[in-house]
This record gives C-alpha cells, structure tokens and sequence, in this order.
C-alpha cells in the first residue's frame, strides 16, 4: 500500500489549482441516470471514488467515456475563471439495463445510494444495497427513504438491500426534512424532478454542491426554484435532455490548502476558488490570524510566518463550518497559541484523528463531541495512519508542520478526495514523496 514521507518544517508558497468538487461531481454523474441523452461534465477531478461511481453506473448499463485532460480555463458556471483541469466525462444512460447497485459497490463509497431517485424517478424501480455503517459514526439514509415514500415510493428493506418502486412514476408533494442532509436534498432533487406535479423541499441543505447539482438539473431541462436556499420547488417535468455542466470548485481541498499554508507559515493562492464558496473557514482563519483575501485569480491565504492563534470551532451545515474541515482545523489548533474547543455537530465519532495527532506531540482531550485543543510549540514526526478521508489529510498538514519525519500510512483514503495531494504541495516547497507499496 502507498504511503507518504514528509520531513516537515518547510514554509510553503506557490500557487495551487483548485479541482472539481468531488461532493458535486458525484451526484452530478448519478444525474445522468435521469435521462437518455447525453450529460458531459467538466472539471471532473481524478479521484478513486469517481472510479467508483463511474464503476457503479458502468453496471447499470451507463455509458461513460473520459475525453481527457482539460486544463483550459474558465467554465460556464458562474465560478471564478480557471480552476481545475480535471476530466470531461461523457455520461448516457440510452439503456439502463439493471437497476440494482450491489453490496460490493455500495460499501466502498456511501454516495453509490445517489443512484436511488433517479433510478426510481425513471424506471419505476431500484434496489440499492444499505450502505452500513462507516467510520465517521452511523450514516443511517433514513432521509433519503422517507422522502421517497413521501413522493409515492414504495419502499421494502430486505437481505441488507431497499427496494424502492413506483411503476406509475412519482408524484409531487411536500417534504420537510427534520434534518439538514445533503445526501438526501440530492437525492430528492433528482427524484422530483421528473415526478408529476410540484415538489417542495423544506429544510433543504445549502451546500454549494447541492446548488450546483441544481443548476445542472436546470440545463438539463428540469424546473427548479430556491437554489442555494433551503426551501427548493421543484416542478416535475415528463423528461430530462442533454447538458453541459462545469463543475464547482471544490471547496473542501481548497480549505484543506488553506490550512496548509497557515500552519507552515505559508503564502498560497487558491486558484479558481470564490471566496464565497468558503466564508466560514476563512473568518476562522481571519479570526486565528490568518489573512485571506480574494485575488483576480482565485484566493490568497498569507500567514506571514507567525503561528496562529487558537479559535473555537463548530462544525454545521453550510454556510457554517464544514465537518469536512474539522480536522484540518485541528491540525492548525494543535499548534497555535492558546487552546481552541473544536465541536462536531454533525457526525458522532468524528475524532480518529485525535490519537494519532497526539502521537505527534498534540495536546487534546475529547470530552463527548468537543475536544479542547491546547496549543504545543511543535509536533513531531511519526508513523501516523487514518481510517477516513479527512482525517489522512490533517495527518498530512501536521507532518508539514512538525519536525523530522511523517509516515502517512493507508492512504487510499487520501486518494478517494484530494487528486495528486503530494505533487500539489511539492509544488509550493513541502518536502513530500509517495512511496509505492
Ligand atoms: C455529504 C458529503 C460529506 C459531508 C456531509 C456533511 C458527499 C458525497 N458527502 O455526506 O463529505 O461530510 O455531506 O456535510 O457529498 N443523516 C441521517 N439520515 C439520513 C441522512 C443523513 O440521520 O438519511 C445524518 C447523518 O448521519 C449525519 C447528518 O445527517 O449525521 C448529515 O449527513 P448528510 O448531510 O446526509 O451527509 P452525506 O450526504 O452522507
């Protein structure tokens, strides 16, 4: 299995591309399932979970080909010029010849269930093996099965799959989620856009994946109001045609950089970022004495080589502080002046990193979903390893930011979410190899 080797201590400066969001590209290539002409997406980062997808809907009877590399700039999505390169994918799903998703696909990437609406919304039928559980805490999809059933599904869980059908095609109706999800806004937006009537969505995720999805619904033909809001309209229409579709900076891997120039002393733009992707994250940094600021080209995040100071955090739906980001953030706490409380609203057991940063000399006790975070003058390096994408990566920010040498070990997990992380990083001066294993 690869791992990484950073000796830590470089100051990083330099300029970073930032990807397509790998959080909207793959309900973006499940959308495809909604119609019999052709989707392309721009922007499509290289990850190993969009092998998974892409695998997923190649079963289903998709059709799925890579045009290659477009490094060009500028998209057609209202985002800043030039993120991104990544793939175009071209996705058509002219014959959908099962509409099962097994065990064996489900399991390695809990977004497979995003296949669930649109397959029911236009083939009457899906069965779709339950996720189960996951590293960062339970995942139940619940949300996504009740708001289904609320559009006329019907919905049986039986020998670890759910079979949802509506042979007569789903209808229109209100559906109040009790909780913020994005998973299941997702699904309910694809699902409703081919039901018959009005379908409205009440206590809709905001995440700008969640818009960005929407706004590709709406190229592709589909009548949509409220994006961005968290009370979305949908009004059902007979069928879905062909689109063209920019994908969204991702604004996770752009914070992820962010941090790691902040907690190296650092200076990095962000290109192809908005800043208003990613408010939250960077008052926090403004707050830990970070300067950010938005350039003609993307966003520049300056440390100007002092440490941070500490800041609480609380992760909430967007536009709060991304759990994404939680433990990112604490691998800058770690080694700030002062103590920082860090709470996770959204996922129980979100704190496997904790141990292993402690290895590295961190000083953090974790009182239920809080971990006060007290600053130490410097990490150490150590044979680290994690059991989630997130967490892999602040393993990485510490190791730049300690002294001697990081074994980041397992880190297939890094390479579900963050496309060619050494490289990007070796390109700002992180002393940083993959080592094949
Ligand atoms: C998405 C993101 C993930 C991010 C998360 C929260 C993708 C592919 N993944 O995951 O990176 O961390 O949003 O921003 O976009 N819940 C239920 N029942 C459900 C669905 C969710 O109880 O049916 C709970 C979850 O356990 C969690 C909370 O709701 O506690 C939020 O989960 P949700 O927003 O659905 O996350 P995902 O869509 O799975």
């Amino acid at each position: 299995m690869d791992k990484l080797r950073i000796v830590g201590g470089k100051r990083l400066s330099g300029e970073i591309p930032i990807g397509g969001a790998k959080n909207a590209a793959l309900p973006l290539m499940a959308a495809s399932l909604l119609t019999d002409q052709e989707l392309t997406l721009r922007h499509v980062p290289r990850l190993a979970d969009i092998d998974t997808m892409t695998n997923l809907l190649v079963q289903h009877g998709v059709t799925v080909t890579l045009v290659g590399a477009n490094g060009k700039n500028g998209n057609g999505n209202g985002h800043k010029r030039s993120h991104g390169g990544g793939m175009t994918m071209r996705l058509k799903a002219d014959d959908v010849g099962s509409t099962v998703a097994p065990y064996d696909l489900v399991r390695k990437m809990r977004a497979s269930v995003l296949v669930l609406g649109p397959l029911v919304a236009r083939h009457g039928e899906a069965k779709v093996s339950l996720p189960g559980g996951c590293a960062i805490g339970t995942r139940p999809i619940d949300l996504h099965l009740k708001g289904l059933q609320e559009l006329g599904a019907e919905v049986v869980l039986e020998s670890g799959y759910v079979t949802a059908r509506a042979p007569k095609g789903l209808t229109g109706a209100r559906v109040v989620f009790p909780q913020v999800s994005v998973g299941a806004t997702e699904n309910l937006l694809m699902a409703a856009s081919l039901a018959r009537g009005e379908t409205v969505l009440v206590n809709a995720a905001r995440e700008p994946e969640v818009a960005d999805l929407a706004r590709c619904l709406v190229a592709m033909g589909a009548q949509i109001e409220g994006i961005g809001t968290d009370q979305i309209t949908v009004r059902g229409v007979e069928r879905l045609h062909a689109a063209e579709h920019a994908i969204v900076p991702d604004r996770i891997e752009a914070g992820t950089y962010a941090i790691a120039a902040a907690i190296t002393g650092g200076d990095i733009e962000l290109l192809g970022l908005d800043l208003d992707l990613m408010e939250a994250p960077a008052k926090t940094l403004s707050d830990a004495g970070v300067a950010v600021s938005s350039t003609d080209r993307g966003v520049r995040v300056t440390s100007g080589n002092r440490r941070a100071t500490g800041v609480d955090v609380m992760t909430e739906p967007f536009p709060g502080f991304p759990t994404d980001l939680q433990a990112q953030m604490m691998a800058l706490m770690c080694v700030a002046d002062g103590a920082a409380m860090i709470t996770e609203t959204i996922f129980e057991n979100r704190f496997m990193h904790v141990p292993e940063l402690c290895r590295m000399g961190a000083n953090i006790n974790v009182h239920g979903s809080s971990a006060m975070v007290r600053g130490v003058g410097s990490l150490t390096g150590a044979p680290v390893m994690a059991t989630d994408l997130r967490a892999s990566v602040s393993l990485v920010l510490a190791g730049l930011a300690a002294q001697g040498e990081t074994t980041v070990n397992r880190i297939y997990h890094l390479d579900r979410g963050y496309e060619r992380v050494e490289e990007k990083l070796a390109a700002c001066g992180a002393d940083i190899e993959r080592v094949r294993g």
